[in-house]
């Protein structure tokens, strides 16, 4: 077969590449920072990296406004205080607790005590939050959120912009991104890191996917902001990006994922679409019903109700439809009302739900419930980073040790900030708190421009041979036939209950669906424009992601926040408060698991560390 990737004029040196007996240009390129992914994440990191004199790129797979972000809905946490007393202190403790004492406290006081300033610079960047009477920044409630330590009321620490935050904030990222000239590789999807002999991250390889030509990007520093990979689920409320990219590159660098089996389940995704209904329709007074009508968080949650944490309502929902207590003809759903608002509270703070609700489900919801079920939503566990974003490489005796030049930040990583179970509008907090902190430490780590070490010449084009691979795979099976397979398998096996008996045997499924990839058809051999290829590669990412979580998950023989097994119900801090870590071998088709221990110390005095206790609302 003839050479097929085109060279791009302009873009630095061609080195030539052959595999299989093909030829590839390599075009190759040189900046200080290159950034992964355009979310809230990647978006705040190039802003930061930019803004520092650093020469950044960003390669992003879709276009940066159209990144999982713009999906977030409810808002992000900060103490700002707007709409009743609030503190850090406060908020620290409701995430510790929500997190079941596996978030790292270091990294929590880090998240908490940066949350207002980052919220107030979003406002100064010209984010359009909802206002109070007063003018201030609207705060809503969110589950899990609380005052005085979990004793007072809920807290309104939840600033919205209607109900479309992570929409207005991306627009407004994307915005300032631009006006500190970073460059960005638009429709990019990023092949493998290029690591050096002494474990350091030197750059990254991608596909442009629009005109086929394939890249080199050196760079001082990768910053991996991938988002997650609940696309490993059948029914989850992430777009169809959400493939894990950043967790199996880094896997496939020989590097570790950290506490996998930690996934939510957002108590309400609409039946059968699976789209996201925003906790924030129970903030502003919303509450679920079973079949006889019953608000039954009263109760599984006597004193927080349906503003519950969600892996607690979640579970609480799965209970209810099991015992026969589900709503509809099949008595598979709840309903979730909010009827009661009032059509003017609905259209001045709710009005995106309320669309979805009518195209998704077929319902007013001024006047009828919405039919909802737990939906995977949002992955814990990722790359294991410290609070600077550095991405963990744990060696022999140091549990903590960095790998040079790599960040994470995001979905894609744990800080670990959410530990067993993320707080609703926790996440967009992280983003952008950690976003930056990845950032400032690339700052000040990075003198701009300085030259880069010499490369090997093939170095990081292996990824180039796995795409070369899977472009003329011959077998019998189509991507979408196994991506079901694999879907089905972690929906049945690895859900919001799991048995060790079950979970045995979704990892031989999942183990057997990622063998399946051997036998994989690829009907389209071009480089251009190929989404046949590119949904390939993105299932063997997620392969990757579904086999760490799933052979997690079976180990851990406790529950804790998200991870709930029937067999061990109770949490066991004694012998199981530590971050799990899996590694993958993708050849072998399996995953190795280890442990490190947890942060339970804070970053300064001023924290007191919150000792671990039973977790109720
Ligand atoms: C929501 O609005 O319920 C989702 C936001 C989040 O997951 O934090």
């Amino acid at each position: 077969m003839a050479g097929s990737s085109k060279t791009i004029e302009g873009a630095g040196p061609v080195t030539p590449f052959e595999t299989a007996g093909r030829a590839y240009h390599i075009n190759e390129h040189e900046y200080d920072v290159v950034i992964i992914g355009a979310g809230g994440a990647g978006l705040r990191a190039v802003v930061g990296c930019a803004e520092a004199g650093l020469k950044t790129a960003c390669l992003t797979k879709v276009f940066p406004t159209r990144s999982h972000t713009v999906a977030a809905q409810g808002g992000i946490a900060a103490s700002l205080g707007n709409m009743g007393p609030d503190h850090w202190r406060w908020h620290m403790y409701d995430t510790v607790k929500g997190s079941d004492w596996l978030g790292d406290q270091d990294a929590i006081e880090y998240l908490v005590r940066e949350a207002p300033r980052a919220v107030i610079e979003l406002e100064h960047w010209g984010t359009p939050f909802s206002r109070t009477e007063e003018g201030r920044i609207y705060q809503r409630p969110f589950g899990g959120m609380t005052t005085e330590f979990g004793e007072g009321p809920p807290a309104q620490r939840t600033c919205a912009a209607a109900d479309r935050t992570g929409h207005a904030m991306l627009h407004t990222l994307y915005g300032q991104a631009l006006r500190h000239g970073a460059e960005f590789f638009i429709e990019y999807f990023a092949l493998d890191l290029i690591m050096d002999d002494e474990g350091a991250c030197r750059g990254v390889t991608a596909l442009c996917m629009e005109d086929g030509s394939i890249h080199r990007f050196r760079a001082h520093a990768v910053i991996l902001a991938t988002g997650g990979y609940n696309r490993v689920y059948f029914s989850c409320t992430s777009a169809h990006i959400c493939t894990g990219d950043g967790n199996a590159m880094v896997m496939r660098a020989g590097l570790p994922v950290q506490d996998m089996e930690f996934v939510q389940f957002h108590p309400t995704g609409i039946y059968g679409a699976g789209m996201l209904i925003t906790e924030g329709v129970r903030g502003e007074g919303g509450y679920l019903t079973n079949a006889f009508g019953e608000r039954f968080m009263e109760r599984y949650a006597p004193h927080a109700k349906d503003l519950a944490s969600r892996d607690v309502v979640s579970r609480a929902m799965t209970i209810e439809i099991r015992e026969g207590r589900g709503v509809g003809k099949n008595k598979d759903h709840i309903y979730l009302h909010l009827d009661h608002l009032g059509a003017d509270v609905i259209a001045e703070r709710l009005p995106g739900i309320a669309e979805s609700a009518k195209i998704f489900a077929g319902v007013d919801v001024t006047r009828e419930p919405i039919p909802v079920l737990p939906t995977a939503h949002y992955n814990m566990g990722g790359i294991p980073t410290n609070y600077h974003g550095e991405v963990i490489n744990p060696k022999d005796g140091d549990p903590d040790a960095v790998a040079p030049g790599l960040f994470a930040a995001g979905e894609a990583a744990c800080a670990s900030v959410h530990g067993a179970n993320r707080l609703g509008s926790n996440s967009l907090t992280d983003i952008v708190v950690f976003g930056r902190a990845a950032a400032q430490r690339a700052a000040a780590t990075i003198t701009p421009g300085a030259a880069h070490k010499p490369l090997a010449k093939d170095a990081g084009l292996e990824g180039l041979e796995r795409l070369d691979a899977l472009r003329f795979a011959d077998g019998g099976t189509p991507v979408s036939q196994l991506r079901l397979a694999m879907q089905k398998a972690m929906q049945h096996y690895c859900s919001v209950f799991r048995t060790g008996e079950s979970l045995n045997e979704g990892v031989e499924k999942i183990r057997e669906v990622w063998k399946g990839l051997d036998d994989v058809r690829i009907n389209d051999r071009s480089l251009i424009w190929n989404t046949d290829l590119v949904e390939a590669l993105e299932l063997s990412n997620l392969l990757m992601n579904a086999a760490a979580t799933i052979h997690s998950a079976a180990e851990r023989t406790e529950s804790r926040g998200a991870h709930a097994r029937e067999d061990y119900p109770e949490r066991d801090d004694a012998n199981w408060m530590k971050h799990t870590l899996a590694w993958a071998d993708f050849e072998g088709r399996k995953t190795r698991l280890d442990y490190r221990p947890v942060h339970t110390f804070t970053l300064t005095d001023e924290a007191e560390y919150i000792e671990p206790k039973k977790r109720v609302y």
